[in-house]
């Protein structure tokens, strides 16, 4: 009997165990920055919230080297964090994602490498 109610409170405290790690969050609604590189990461965020305004003259940010350079001065991370002073991108439309945003810092940070 003793054996039974152990293995009773055993069977209860492994099942809260459980219950706890169902609790926190998966690993896909973790916004994972590692292994960002332009072509599996920024160029498909950048295709899908800025290309329509900028697939050309004057800044075509679909070109790599124009988009390393409003990445490099800086300017890149103002207007998708709508810092002062800079127009808030995309124009007129909701601010990216935290993810999104913290993907293309890190891409930055990286250096801007055509990778
Ligand atoms: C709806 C059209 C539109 C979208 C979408 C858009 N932009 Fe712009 N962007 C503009 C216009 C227009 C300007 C010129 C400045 C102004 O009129 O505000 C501009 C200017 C800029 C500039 C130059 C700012 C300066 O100070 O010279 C950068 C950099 C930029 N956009 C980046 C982006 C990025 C990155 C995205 C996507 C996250 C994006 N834009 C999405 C319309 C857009």
């Amino acid at each position: 009997m003793k054996k039974l109610t152990l293995l009773f409170l055993l069977s209860i405290s492994l099942y809260s165990c459980k219950d706890k790690e169902e609790d926190s969050p998966s690993p896909d609604s973790v916004c994972n920055t590692s292994n960002v590189t332009y072509s599996n990461t920024v160029k498909s965020i950048i295709s899908n919230n800025c290309i329509v305004c900028h697939g050309g003259a004057p800044m075509n940010l679909g070109d790599i080297a124009t988009l390393q350079g409003v990445a490099n001065s800086g300017l890149l991370y103002k207007v998708i964090t709508h810092a002062e002073g800079v127009p808030a991108m995309p124009k007129g439309k909701a601010k990216l994602s935290d993810c999104d945003i913290a993907k293309i810092k890190a891409w930055i940070d990286a250096g801007a490498q055509n990778n």
